[in-house]
């Protein structure tokens, strides 16, 4: 049977500290991917370690995850920062992927934002590009990306070099402009 004509699993739920093991399990799976494609020197082994993640979660990462009979098999998190939602840390088992578990959790997450969703992701990574192109997501220009990764992220300037932005609403350059002027006054307000 094609891998696509079998039953989706579909529950969705929040994750929890209990979590972070399987988390960690899914996300170095899946990042299996990047080996050989993204940049050499952005590529470790394992991608992302234990501390790591507990430092995402405690810069408040919120992970949702679809369950199997009862196994996590796919990830995503939600960061609020500013006023918009960053997706962070999409990741689906190697054995799911392709099934429509991570489109089911980008949709979970979109559907619960209420403001503009934005994600970074590696340029050299096409097939995630795509797939969130497929969900509606637009790439912004490389600048703007470039203005957006610093206002919004904690990366360093070798990860902006090398990374894209993509939007759930289009972003012109002006309104790239007005978003980052917003954030900046709503920042200094919450000092
Ligand atoms: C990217 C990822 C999260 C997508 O989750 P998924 O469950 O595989 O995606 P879906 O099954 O919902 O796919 C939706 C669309 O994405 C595209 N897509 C997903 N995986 C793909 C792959 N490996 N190669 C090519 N296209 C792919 C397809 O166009 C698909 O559309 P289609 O069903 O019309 O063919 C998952 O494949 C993954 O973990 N990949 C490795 C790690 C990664 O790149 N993470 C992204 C971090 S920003």
């Amino acid at each position: 049977m094609d891998r696509k004509q079998q039953t989706t699993p579909v529950a969705i739920r929040p994750c929890n500290p209990a979590d972070s093991a399987d988390i960690l399990a899914i996300i170095n799976a899946a990042a299996q991917a990047y080996r050989g494609a993204i940049p050499a020197d952005r590529w470790h082994d394992p991608y992302m370690p234990a501390g790591e993640l507990a430092s995402e979660l405690a810069d408040g990462v919120i992970f949702s995850g679809l369950t199997a009979d009862d196994r996590l098999i796919g990830v995503m998190g939600v960061q609020r920062r500013h006023n918009v939602d960053l997706i962070r840390h999409a990741y689906v088992l190697p054995e799911w992927q392709g099934r429509g578990v991570g489109s089911r959790l980008l949709a979970h997450l979109c559907d619960n934002a209420g403001r503009p969703v934005l994600i970074g992701t590696w340029r050299a990574a096409e097939w995630a590009i795509r797939f969130y192109e497929r969900s509606g997501f637009r790439r912004v220009d490389d600048d703007d990306a470039a203005r957006l990764l610093r206002t919004y992220w904690n990366v360093p300037d070798r990860q902006i070099a090398t990374s894209v932005v993509l939007a759930s609403v289009p972003l012109s350059g002006e309104a790239v402009r007005s978003l980052i002027a917003e954030a900046g006054r709503a920042s200094e307000r919450h000092g």
